[in-house]
């Protein structure tokens, strides 16, 4: 009929295309949204998967800006732009504000890639948080650790992401090796001292738009072992459902909308680190503008509660409404993921593999080393060896899958088979 212009299919721009965002570029293409990936590596995986892609480093926000542009030139309907898994709010803020699209504020972006500008502002609005401070010396650490009279402390560096620099001190002898460990680790040359929360770790993950917050991802993390990584400190994998009940949980809602409100984010994503201290209740630690990538919105959640959120993030990053009846869980299993950390050297192979693959309940199995690698003393999240994720009726069944396999898969290196979970090198 005369006038009527066809719609055109929206096109959104994923920044990365590595495996933690192909679950995002899978998930528009369901909804019928074509994708516009970019990645600085040619052969990463997501480009092939893609409608239109280029092996452009998204930091170079001009090149960015005309990719797009010649995209809109050619007629593709690109309006908006997102990720999943990638720590970069602050340049998806700044590509969101050159189109006018929906993104988090330049603002947000900032502050959330700082942890230290990201505790200021939990202070001043009143968010529960950890005690700290920036850090210029060891002695300066010594100094504020006996004044805050804690048992232990975290050192960090405020610019990283995936552990990195990360220590849990325990002793005064530990703490100069731990500031220099920090500052090498930083590229600003910023450390931060925090005092060590006790309590059960949580991840969620929270969908918000003007005036409705929801908590679809909700996640126990696990820290089994730690002084297999002493004094590195890092989660061996996840739970769903959370052993909380619902008023703890509710609370930890709570506390996560009123982090997002504070971060400034109006329509969007974030994800929350969460202590729940045994008597000051849900605290802080920290809060991303973004969706996580590993297995916690891609496997755990849609796994054990039927909810795919990443769709709600792709329709708030398009401009569009938000289905919150489609947040609602629609089924209750037990899902976990545990991480190997197999002892450094070189990989000379890895058996029981096949019998594991046969089991139904395992629904991924990775591993990130291939034979002839040199596997490094794994010290933070993009060092771990691989990942699996099973699914069963309870944490009960779950957790004997877990043993069957750490007791299973084992790694040979430099001619001897070790076990990848989480235990001593020594004892391995
Ligand atoms: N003040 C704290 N109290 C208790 N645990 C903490 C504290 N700070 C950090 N942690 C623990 O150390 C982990 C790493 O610290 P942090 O989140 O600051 O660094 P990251 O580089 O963002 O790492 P990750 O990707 O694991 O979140 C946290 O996930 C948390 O388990
Ligand atoms: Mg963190």
């Amino acid at each position: 009929m005369a006038g009527v212009i066809l719609n055109k299919p929206k096109c959104v721009l994923l920044l990365g295309a590595s495996n933690d965002q192909l679950f995002i570029i899978k998930t528009a293409h369901e909804l019928g949204v074509e994708t516009a990936v970019l990645d600085a590596n040619p052969d990463a995986p997501g480009l092939k998967l893609a409608t239109y892609s280029a092996p452009i480093n998204f930091s170079d926000i001009p090149k960015v800006i005309e990719f797009v542009n010649d995209l809109k030139n050619k007629g593709v309907n690109v309006c908006g732009v997102t990720t999943m898994g990638s720590d970069v709010p602050h340049i998806i803020a700044k590509i969101a504000k050159a189109f006018n699209w929906v993104g988090p504020s330049e603002e947000t972006g900032r502050i959330a890639t700082n942890k230290y500008e990201m505790k200021c502002r939990f202070r001043d609005k009143g968010i529960p948080i950890p005690q700290f401070s920036l850090v210029n010396s060891a002695q300066e650490i010594k100094d504020r650790w006996q004044k805050w009279n804690c048992k232990k402390v975290i050192i960090k560096p405020t610019d990283r992401a995936g552990s990195r620099g990360v220590r849990l001190i325990e002793k005064q002898e530990e703490v100069e090796e731990a500031f220099q460990y920090a500052l090498s680790n930083s590229k600003i040359g910023q450390v931060q001292l925090e005092e060590y929360l006790d309590g059960l770790q949580i991840s969620t993950e929270s969908i918000l738009t003007k005036d409705k917050c929801v908590t679809p991802g909700f996640a126990d993390r696990v820290y089994e072992n730690m002084q297999a990584f002493w004094p590195q400190i890092m989660e061996n994998g996840g739970w769903v459902p959370t052993v909380l009940n619902s008023s703890a949980r509710a609370e930890v809602n709570d506390l996560v909308e009123k982090a997002a409100r504070a971060f400034g984010i109006v329509k969007g994503v974030s994800k929350g680190d969460v202590v729940l201290h045994p008597s000051r209740g849900p605290m802080m630690i920290e809060m991303a503008a973004r969706l996580s990538g590993g297995d916690f919105c891609e496997s755990l959640v849609p796994l054990g509660t039927g909810v795919n959120y990443v769709e709600a993030a792709l329709r708030i990053a398009l401009d569009e409404p938000v289905d919150f009846e489609k947040l609602k869980p629609t089924k209750n299993l037990a899902v976990a993921n545990r991480y190997f950390f197999p002892p450094a050297g070189a990989l000379e192979g890895i058996v029981g593999v096949e019998e594991i693959e046969k089991m139904p309940e395992v629904v991924k199995m990775n591993f990130f080393y291939k034979v002839g690698d040199n596997i490094p003393v794994i010290q933070n999240h993009g060092q771990r060896a691989g990942v699996i994720v099973v699914v069963s009726a309870n944490r009960e069944a779950a957790q004997a899958l877990v043993d069957k396999i750490y007791s299973t898969i084992r790694f040979k290196i430099n001619g001897k088979y070790f076990s990848a979970a989480p235990i001593e090198y020594s004892s391995k």
